[in-house]
């Protein structure tokens, strides 16, 4: 299902990446992807320190040699390449189908330049035919879920396996519904706002650019 589309996409993103530069690697099937590619660029001689979005990115840098440098330790973050599960033409994200939106949005806060790669299932007119994925502490999982209903959102307690999901911080994942989105920046600002809600995947001018894969095409938005 458009895996070409995601390669290629990745392919064209690394072409970003130069010598000696810190690189924040995404989590997902296409962030995949890159990180495959730029563990091959490491075995030809590139020199680089990758800080990975997520504990499944980090294991798959290791696995392929890529020198790893700890987020506490640098003060930006030159190139990050990541994924979205939808993207609008303003370059608004909704991320965290794969849950590691808490830290994909923090080494996106720091990163000089942002590059979301991307099939072409995810370019929408509007965002939130995905669900906006929303971080909250277990605690506070029901009263941030009414918070979400006042906000007419319907919230799912996201499960795997018949177990409630946890992330990589071991907090909870609510599964939000809104319907389409008419103003991303202001409901990411009473998102922001709710007491218990870690994060959220409304990736709001955050994006440097998407590169996106259709059929044998990549066309980049910027
Ligand atoms: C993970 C993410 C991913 O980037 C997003 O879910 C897209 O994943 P994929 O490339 O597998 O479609 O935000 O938290």
């Amino acid at each position: 299902m458009n895996e070409q589309e995601k390669k290629n996409a990745a392919l064209k993103a690394v072409t970003y990446i130069k010598e000696g530069q810190i690189i924040g690697l995404g989590t997902g099937s296409t962030a995949y992807f890159a990180i495959q590619s730029v563990g091959e660029m490491v075995k030809e001689g590139l020199t680089i320190k990758a800080i990975p979005t997520s504990e499944e990115t980090k294991k798959m840098a290791a696995a392929l040699a890529i020198p790893l440098a700890d987020i506490n330790e640098v003060t930006a973050i030159d190139i990050t390449i990541d994924g979205a599960d939808e993207f609008d033409s303003k370059l608004q994200l909704i991320k965290g189908g794969g849950g590691a939106l808490l830290r994909e949005k923090i080494v996106a806060s720091i990163t000089q330049q942002q590059i979301i790669i991307a099939d072409s299932s995810k370019q929408v007119e509007k965002l939130g035919a995905f669900k906006v994925p929303v971080e909250v502490i277990p605690f506070a999982s029901n009263a941030v879920a009414r918070k979400l209903s006042a906000l007419n959102g319907r919230a799912v307690l996201r499960n795997r396996n018949g177990q409630v999901y946890l992330t990589d911080q071991h907090n909870y994942i609510l599964d939000v519904d809104f319907g389409l989105i008419d103003d991303p920046a202001a409901l990411a600002k009473e998102l922001d706002h709710i007491t218990g809600v870690v994060e959220h995947g409304l990736f709001i001018d955050l994006a440097s650019m998407v590169i996106c894969g259709k059929g044998n095409v990549v066309t980049i938005y910027q």
